[in-house]
C-alpha cells in the first residue's frame, strides 16, 4: 500500500540519498504513550545520536522541570514534543522519525494509540517490515495490543517484536515475562502471525534496547537494537517474487524510442526477458533497462526504472508488466478486506474510484459481507461500515485489472479507495481473490441492438430522472408527461418510488445504505428500459448525488436528464399528499428525507423545476421543451 503514504515520499528520498550503502528497515511502533512508546522511540533515537543539539538541552531542561525518576532523560517528552510542532499545520497524523546505525537506517511510523485510529496505524504501517507491539510488564496483554496486531497481520506484516517493557517495575521477573508471551503467542496463532520475537526491557533504563540488560541475565535472546539491525527486510522478500511493475508513464520524446517508467512492485528484472502486459497479455522481451545514469543489466523492486521491449506493443499507463513465466491474474471482481478511512460511511451498491497500481477506475462495491469487531476477531452482520471499521465485501471494476492476492504480493493487491466527488480517500482495500464468476461470466452479443430497437419504435431512448423531496410533485409531473408523451405515440415507462418498493426494492427500507441500494436497482433497470428503445421516466427521491451521478454515468451521451422537482420543506409538508410528514412530528416514522435524513439538491440539473411558481401543466411543457431542444424528441413529436 505505497500510495497511502506517497505524501512523504520525497523526504524519505532525501533521507535515503545522505545513507544510500544502507539498507532501510521501515518499522511500526504499536501501544499507548502510557506504555512507553515515547519513551522507547526518544531512547532508540537518542543511542543512535540523531537528535539534534539544542534539542538535547531542551530535553535536559524539561526533564528537570517535570522531576522524572532518578533525574533520568524523559524521553516521552521529546517525541510528545515533536508531535506538538507536527500537529501546527502538516496534515498526517502520522509521524515519521529517521534514524540511523553503523549496520542499518531506519524509518519508525509512530501512530496514536487510540480505537479511532485504525486510519493512522494503516497509514503508518502500510509499508513496514516490523510491528514493535509494546506491553507494560504490570498490564500484560490488553486488547488494545491485540488489536494493533490483527491490524499489522492484515495489512501483511509478518514480523513482530514483542516488546515487554517496565520489566524494572516487575522485578526483573522471568515468570512475569513468560506468562505475557505464552498469552501473546496463543493469540499471534489464531491471526496467523508466524514471526514472532520477544524481548523483555526497560525503555527507560535503557535495558535490552542496545545494551543487554544486567538485571535479566535468563534471557539470553537479542537487544531490539540487535534485532532491528539483522532482521529481513521487506524489500527483500518482495525482490524474491515475480516480476510486476505498474507502468506510471509511457516515455516516447521521439518515433525510435518507447520506453515503460516506473517503480518495480516486485521481483528481478533483466534485458531478454520474457514478459507479459497485462491485462490485455500481449507478450514481448526486454530489450534495454534505461536509467538517468545509464542502462542496467538488472534492476529489483524498488527501483525506478525505464523499460523498453522488442516489439511494438500496446502498452499504456496504468498497465502492468509482469514476467510471462508467472503472470499476475486478471479479474473484474473481487472480494476484498476494507478498511473504512471516512467520516462519511462505505455504503454498499455505491461506486467509488479505485487506484492499484498506477490506475485508476471506476468500482462498484456490494454491501459488506461481514465486519470485523478487531477486539475479539468475530464477525459481525452489517449493512456498512463506518470510520476506522473493518470488514469484507465483494467489489466489481469497470474493467478488468491486473493484481495479485494481496497475501502473495503486498504492493500489486492493495488499492485506495477515492470518492467520486470529493476526490478524498475514503479507504484501503486488499484483495483477497477473484470471484470465479469474474472469469465465468461474459457480455453475450445479441444480433438486435439498442439502435434497431429504438428505430422501430420511431424514438430517441432517455431515462428522465426525477428527483425531490417526498410529496414534492414528482409523481405528479412524471405521470403528467408520460399521459402526454403516451397520447402522442411516444413509448414510455413511469418507474414510480412506491410502486417499485411495493415489488423489486420490497426487502429495502429508508437506511441510507437501503437508498443507496434502492437507487442503484433502479437506475440498473432504467438503462435496461433504455436499451429497450424507451423513454423510461423515474421519480424517486433519491436523495444522494453519487447515486444519480452514478445513474448518469450508466447511460450514454444525451440519454440522460436529470429534473429537479424542487419544492421547498415547508411546502411539502403543508401539502403533504400522503399525510407522512404529519406522522414524522407524531415522531412515528424516522429517517424521513429533509428531516432526519439528508437530501442532497442537485448542483446542476438539465431541468429545474420550481413547484412553487409554476402549475403541473406548465411543469410538463418545460421538460417537453427542453427534450425538443435536445432533440429527444422532434417539434412536433
Ligand atoms: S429513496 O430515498 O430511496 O429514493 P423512494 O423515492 O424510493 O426513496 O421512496 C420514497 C417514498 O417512500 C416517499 O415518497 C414516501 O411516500 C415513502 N416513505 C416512507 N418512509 C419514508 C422515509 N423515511 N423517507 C422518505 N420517504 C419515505
Amino acid at each position: 500500500m505505497a500510495h497511502v503514504s506517497d505524501l512523504i515520499a520525497e523526504d524519505i528520498e532525501q533521507y535515503l540519498k545522505a545513507h544510500e550503502h544502507k539498507s532501510l528497515l521501515r518499522f511500526i511502533t504499536c501501544g499507548s504513550v502510557d506504555d512507553g512508546k515515547s519513551t522507547l522511540i526518544g531512547r532508540l533515537l537518542y543511542d543512535s545520536k540523531m537528535l539534534f543539539e539544542d534539542q538535547m538541552e531542551a530535553l535536559e531542561a524539561d526533564s528537570k522541570k517535570v522531576g522524572t525518576q532518578g533525574g533520568e532523560l524523559d524521553f516521552a517528552l521529546l517525541v510528545d514534543g515533536l508531535a506538538a510542532e507536527r500537529e501546527q499545520g502538516i496534515t498526517i497524523d502520522v509521524a515519521y522519525r529517521f534514524f540511523s546505525t553503523d549496520q542499518r537506517k531506519f524509518i519508525v511510523a509512530d501512530t496514536p494509540g487510540h480505537e479511532q485510529y485504525t486510519r493512522n496505524m494503516v497509514t503508518g504501517a502500510s509499508t513496514a517490515d516490523v510491528a514493535v507491539v509494546m506491553i507494560d510488564a504490570r498490564r500484560g496483554v490488553l486488547t488494545q495490543s491485540r488489536r494493533h496486531s490483527f491490524l499489522a497481520s492484515l495489512i501483511g506484516i509478518r514480523k513482530v517484536v514483542l516488546a515487554v517493557n517496565k520489566m524494572d517495575l516487575m522485578d526483573y521477573s522471568e515468570k512475569v515475562f513468560n506468562d505475557i508471551v505464552d498469552d501473546y503467542r496463543a493469540f499471534a496463532k489464531q491471526i496467523n502471525l508466524q514471526d514472532v520475537t520477544a524481548i523483555p526491557m526497560s525503555a527507560l533504563r535503557g535495558e535490552n534496547i542496545t545494551e543487554q540488560s544486567a538485571h535479566m541475565p535468563w534471557y539470553r535472546g537479542t537487544t531490539l537494537m540487535g534485532y532491528l539491525e539483522t532482521v529481513e527486510i521487506d524489500e527483500a522478500h518482495q525482490q524474491k517474487l515475480s516480476f510486476r511493475m505498474p507502468v506510471q508513464w509511457v516515455n516516447r520524446p521521439n518515433l525510435d524510442f518507447r520506453g515503460f517508467t516506473g517503480t518495480i512492485a516486485s521481483g528481478v528484472v533483466r534485458p531478454g526477458d520474457r514478459v507479459r502486459v497485462l491485462p490485455a497479455g500481449q507478450e514481448s522481451h526486454i530489450a534495454r533497462i534505461v536509467t538517468l545514469d545509464g542502462d542496467l543489466q538488472q534492476a529489483v523492486a524498488g527501483q525506478s526504472i525505464t523499460l523498453t521491449l522488442t516489439d511494438e506493443v500496446d502498452c499504456s499507463r496504468g498497465d502492468v508488466l509482469a514476467t510471462a513465466e508467472d503472470p499476475a491474474s486478471v479479474a473484474d471482481q473481487f472480494q476484498v478486506s476494507l478498511i473504512w478511512m471516512h467520516e462519511q460511511p462505505m455504503l454498499g451498491g455505491r461506486p467509488y474510484l479505485m487506484k492499484i497500481g498506477g490506475k485508476t477506475l471506476p468500482v462498484t462495491l456490494a454491501a459488506p459481507k461481514y465486519k470485523i469487531n478487531v477486539n475479539t476477531m468475530e464477525h459481525l452482520a452489517t449493512k456498512e461500515l463506518a470510520l476506522n471499521e473493518i470488514g469484507v465485501c465483494n467489489l466489481s471494476s469497470s474493467q478488468p485489472i491486473a493484481f495479485d492476492p494481496y497475501k502473495d504480493n503486498r504492493e500489486t493487491g492493495s488499492f485506495i479507495l477515492i470518492d467520486r466527488l470529493t476526490n478524498a480517500t475514503v479507504g484501503a482495500g486488499l484483495i483477497e481473490f477473484s470471484l470465479r464468476r469474474s472469469q465465468n461470466i461474459h457480455m453475450q452479443h445479441v444480433d438486435v441492438s439498442k439502435k434497431a430497437r429504438a428505430e422501430q419504435m420511431g424514438q430517441k431512448p432517455a431515462l428522465l430522472w426525477f428527483t425531490g423531496l417526498s410529496g414534492a410533485g414528482k409523481s405528479a409531473i412524471a405521470n403528467l408527461l408520460e399521459t402526454r408523451l403516451y397520447a402522442r405515440g411516444r413509448h414510455t415507462y413511469l418507474l414510480d418510488g412506491d410502486n417499485v418498493r411495493h415489488g423489486l426494492n420490497r426487502d429495502l427500507g429508508f437506511t441510507d445504505a437501503d437508498r443507496v441500494e434502492n437507487i442503484r436497482r433502479v437506475a440498473e433497470v432504467g438503462k435496461l428500459f433504455v436499451d429497450a428503445g424507451l423513454i423510461a421516466i423515474t421519480a424517486f427521491i433519491s436523495p444522494f448525488q453519487s447515486e444519480r451521478e452514478m445513474a448518469r454515468k450508466l447511460l450514454g451521451e444525451n440519454e440522460f436528464l436529470e429534473i429537479f422537482i424542487d419544492t421547498p420543506l415547508a411546502v411539502a409538508e403543508e401539502r403533504d399528499p400522503k399525510g407522512l410528514y404529519k406522522k414524522v412530528r407524531r415522531g412515528e416514522l424516522k429517517n424521513f428525507t429533509g428531516i432526519d435524513s439528508p437530501y442532497e439538491a442537485p448542483a446542476a440539473p438539465d431541468i429545474h423545476i420550481q413547484t412553487t411558481r409554476m402549475t403541473p401543466e406548465q411543469a410538463v411543457e418545460r421538460i417537453i421543451a427542453t427534450l425538443i431542444e435536445r432533440e429527444i424528441i422532434s417539434p412536433d413529436y
